[in-house]
Formats: C-alpha cells, sequence, structure tokens
C-alpha cells in the first residue's frame, strides 16, 4: 500500500470514531513506524510502505481508534519546549499546566522549589530549564513508577531535580521552599469527563480526589504552610469550576494575596497566595 493511501484509510477510520484530531494523528502515527517526518511522508507519498510497516500503523490507528491517548502511543509528550517520556503511569501533562508554570516563572523564585505529584516531572523540569542553577529543584510523588519517570526525564534533558517519593509532605522532614507549586488530583469522583476523552487512559490515583475534588488541595493548603519560608508563595492548579472554592481554602488557611488566573481557553486555573 502506498503512503497517501494508507493516510486517506487511517484519517477515515479515526473520523468515522469521531476523533476530531484524525488528519494530525494519522501523520504521527505513520511518521512513528517509518521514521519519516511530515515532510518526506508528502514528499514520497506514493513510496509502498512494506507489510510490516502496514500492519503495524493499522494496528496503532485501531488503537489510537478506542480513544487511546497519542501521547501513550507515541511515549512523549511536549510540554513547555520540553520533549516528556510519558506513560500509563503517568497523567500527560496539559497546555493549561503551562499557566501555572508561567505564574511561578512570574514570582522568579530563587533557591529551594519543590513540585507536589510530579508525574512525569513536567512543572519542575520546565522551571529548572528556565532558571537553571537560580534554583534547587525537589519533586515528590506517591507512585514510584511515575518518579521513575520522571527521573529519566530529568537525567536526559540533563536538568537535575531531588525526587523523593512521599504522600504529600510527609517524607520532606523540615525542608522549607522559597516556592511550593502542584497539579493534584482535583476531580470530583462522579465527574462525566472521566469517562470522556483520554481520562479514562489515565492513572485514576493523579486524577480524582474525595471531597467533590478538593480534599487534596485541602492537605497541600494546610501542610505547606510549615514548609514556605516567609512569604513565600504557594501555586495549585485546579478545575475550571473550583476557583471560588480553592481561594476560600487559601484564605481560611491564612495565605495572604490571594488570587486566581485563568488558563489559555478563559477558565480559572491556577490560585495562589503567599504565607
Ligand atoms: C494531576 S497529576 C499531575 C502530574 C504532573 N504534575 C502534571 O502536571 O502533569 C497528579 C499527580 O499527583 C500524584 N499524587 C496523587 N496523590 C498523591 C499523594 N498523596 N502524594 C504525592 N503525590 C500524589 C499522582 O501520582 C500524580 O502523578
Amino acid at each position: 500500500m502506498q503512503i497517501r493511501e494508507a493516510l486517506q484509510q487511517a484519517k477515515q477510520i479515526l473520523k468515522a470514531a469521531a476523533i476530531d484530531t484524525a488528519s494530525l494523528d494519522a501523520n504521527l502515527l505513520l511518521s512513528h513506524v517509518t521514521s519519516l517526518s511530515k515532510v518526506m511522508l508528502i514528499a514520497h507519498d506514493e513510496d509502498e510502505l512494506s507489510k510490516e510497516q502496514e500492519d503495524k500503523f493499522f494496528s496503532l490507528i485501531n488503537k489510537r481508534k478506542t480513544g487511546y491517548p497519542i501521547a501513550y502511543i507515541l511515549g512523549y509528550k511536549e510540554f513547555f519546549g520540553l520533549r516528556l517520556k510519558v506513560t500509563e503511569d503517568t497523567l500527560i501533562p496539559r497546555p493549561d499546566t503551562e499557566t501555572l508554570v508561567e505564574k511561578a516563572l512570574a514570582f522568579n523564585p530563587q533557591g529551594k522549589v519543590l513540585d507536589l505529584g510530579t508525574g512525569t516531572g513536567a512543572i519542575i523540569l520546565a522551571l529548572k530549564s528556565e532558571l537553571k542553577s537560580s534554583i534547587d529543584a525537589y519533586a515528590v510523588d506517591l507512585s514510584k513508577k511515575a518518579l521513575e519517570v520522571a527521573s529519566f526525564n530529568s537525567q536526559k534533558l540533563n536538568l537535575p531535580v531531588t525526587f523523593i517519593q512521599s504522600n504529600w509532605f510527609s517524607k520532606l522532614g523540615d525542608l522549607k521552599f522559597s516556592m511550593i507549586v502542584s497539579n493534584p488530583p482535583y476531580i470530583q469522583k462522579d465527574d462525566i469527563h472521566l469517562t470522556q476523552t483520554s481520562l479514562p487512559f489515565e492513572p485514576i490515583q493523579a486524577l480524582t480526589s474525595e471531597e467533590d475534588g478538593l480534599l487534596d488541595i485541602k492537605l497541600i493548603c494546610k501542610e505547606a504552610k510549615k514548609h514556605l519560608e516567609n512569604g513565600a508563595p504557594l501555586l495549585i492548579e485546579h478545575g475550571f469550576n473550583q476557583g471560588e472554592k480553592v481561594r476560600a481554602i487559601f484564605t481560611e488557611q491564612g495565605y495572604k494575596n490571594v488570587a486566581t488566573i485563568k488558563d489559555l481557553g478563559g477558565n480559572d486555573r491556577v490560585t495562589f497566595g503567599s504565607f
């Protein structure tokens, strides 16, 4: 089968399955299978695929057709200009989280910076790549497997981070930080979105939290106070409809200058305050 024909068939299969990135995904997956860039695929669109390439390509297309995330098939996701390894043990970093990184950079932190629930390491690696030796980067996750992925990304990108397996602050002793950032689980357990898009394929412990999705945010806000240097900020990502409640949690815990910023889609996304 020719490259052009394979791409056409694949796009039809994905469109019929209501995958709204059908064309992009078909190209990405064929590049993945053939090791040819998108430009090369166009330039060589009459070349024949080997039987092995064709079988591999359509098996991946059929996997994608089920909604299985493209990032898990490719094994990576771009975040803040960094190519990060992702696996089924990690949340796939989202563009919305870049809002958190940008706000954190605006505080221009120096010294120890902590990322809670690091997953692939997305947030802390983005901060380390921008702030270099101005910060000492720390990151925790409860998941050993996620930390293995984060550690791989840290080494591959040559961005040193101290990784600690910990239930939020439990293994951090009396360490204090000049900034704490987190994108914790914040989806309500009965949220209908959990059955949609890529969410059914991502680790549930990375997604949901008790008490309307707010329990982990409450725990972090409370415990972070013992680990923030004087006047240092805490920044937390949350759901589009949680801004008011998260501001109330920050304020009840005594944080000052509490505010929420919106993501690129215009939704409340990150709340911060200083202690
Ligand atoms: C929403 S994901 C965020 C991943 C990554 N920071 C990102 O933005 O792509 C939440 C992360 O918190 C971790 N996590 C959940 N409960 C935790 C806990 N009690 N202590 C530490 N990490 C936890 C999960 O394993 C997951 O990696």
